[in-house]
């Protein structure tokens, strides 16, 4: 297989695809990135692929602030357009967005093979948009590229065994991009002495999921529990969007300033630098992870349930006196974070290998 057409819409999967890029390039396939357009602003999207010398898509469906179904649909209808016109071999789509099922199910009912990154994790919480873009994306995948063990005993469980896709566990793509980028950032990111942290301990934290910012118990909650910690450390949150847009109409208030979103090169000086972080995001739960730091969790289950039962990462949901115990805890623990479930930081080799060989 030479033509592989690819779909990225959101940020994380713009940080995933930077690793399988540089891959596919490598074994000299033709990789077409078709962008979406799901997020939109330069720190949301342009800037991780200048900073991640992602090739620049040769298409942008400029499709995003739709309600999901408007936005599955409309994604679906012109990513159709730009797979009849290109014919790929494969489609690779990454984790769970709106992005994801919509480049599966046009690929799909074209007859084209899908290759799901990330494939195989379930939170088995039928209300997160995720995951039924994750189950529905796994069903109609040829190529299910797992990052763990878990992910794929779960396929196994829902019988896919029984199913024509080819199941692999090579690991997680972000892993191999953590790695990538680890030196790189320290050179290039100046955030920690901008922000006047240095040799301060500090909370990271990001926010963004819909099941937190959609209600108002859950997000008061979390918001207060920040609040409080706020008097202890200085707490670095860069907003999404979403989130600024909620609490501007809300009337949360926070006792310290959020900041814009920030490059990835940024958010991994964070990750290194910070005392712990505190957690929606699937991808930062593992980041923080990479870069030895304990994660609380806001949320009431996870899909990366590895880190939870090793004791790293801590699921505090949206309950601000669980949030502030489990900041006392993991500021008294020495973990060595010696045990990795990611493998070992080649899965897009491994991702590419397989696809050039079918
Ligand atoms: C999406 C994914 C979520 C993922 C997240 C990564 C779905 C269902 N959700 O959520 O799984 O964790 O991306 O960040 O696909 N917005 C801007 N500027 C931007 C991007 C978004 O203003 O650059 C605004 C949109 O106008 C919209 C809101 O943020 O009002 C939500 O954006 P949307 O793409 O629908 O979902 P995310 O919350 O980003
Ligand atoms: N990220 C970033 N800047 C930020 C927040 C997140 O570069 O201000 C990166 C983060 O390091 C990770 C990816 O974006 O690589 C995760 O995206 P996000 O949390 O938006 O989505 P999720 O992983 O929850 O789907």
């Amino acid at each position: 297989m030479r033509k592989v057409v690819t779909i990225v819409g959101a940020r994380p999967q713009f940080v995933k695809a930077s690793a399988l890029s540089r891959a596919f390039l490598r074994s000299g396939m033709e990789e077409i990135l078709v962008h979406t357009g799901q997020h939109f602003d330069d720190n949301m999207a342009d800037i991780f692929f200048r900073q991640m010398e992602i090739p620049q898509p040769a298409y942008n469906l400029e499709i995003h602030s739709l309600p999901h179904g408007a936005m599955t649909g409309r994604m679906i209808e012109e990513t159709e357009k730009v797979l009849l016109k290109e014919k790929p071999g494969v489609v690779v789509v990454y984790g769970d967005t709106n992005s994801t099922l919509a480049g599966a199910l046009a690929a799909a009912k074209m007859h084209i093979p899908v290759a799901h990154v990330e494939a195989g994790l379930r939170s088995f919480n039928m209300e997160m948009p995720e995951e039924i873009n994750r189950i529905l994306t796994d069903r109609i995948s040829s190529f299910l590229f797992c990052p763990t063990e878990t992910a794929v005993e779960n396929l196994k469980k829902e019988g896919f065994s029984n199913f024509p896709a080819r199941v692999f566990n090579i690991g997680d793509v972000m892993y191999d991009v953590a790695l990538h980028y680890s030196e790189k950032s320290s050179l290039k990111s100046h955030i920690i002495s901008d922000l006047k942290l240095s040799g301060k301990p500090f909370i990271l934290a990001t926010l963004h999921r819909q099941e937190n910012t959609d209600s108002k118990e859950r997000l008061e909650e979390i918001c207060n529990a920040l609040n409080q910690l706020s008097h202890e450390y200085p707490i670095v949150l860069p907003l999404h969007p979403r989130t600024r847009k909620v609490l501007a109409e809300s009337r949360i208030v926070l006792d310290f300033a959020p900041i814009d979103p920030v490059g990835y090169f940024d958010m991994i000086e964070l990750m290194k630098n910070c005392a712990f972080v505190l957690t929606d995001s699937g991808g930062v739960q593992k980041e923080a992870f990479f870069f030895k730091k304990h994660c609380l969790v806001a949320r009431d289950e996870t899909e990366w349930t590895e880190l939870v039962d090793l004791g790293y990462n801590f699921l505090v949901g949206a309950d601000e006196n669980a949030i502030l115990t489990a900041s006392q805890l993991v500021s008294g623990l020495n973990l060595s974070f010696s045990e990795n479930p990611y493998g070992t930081g080649n899965a897009a080799e491994k991702i590419s290998d397989i696809l050039r060989s079918i």
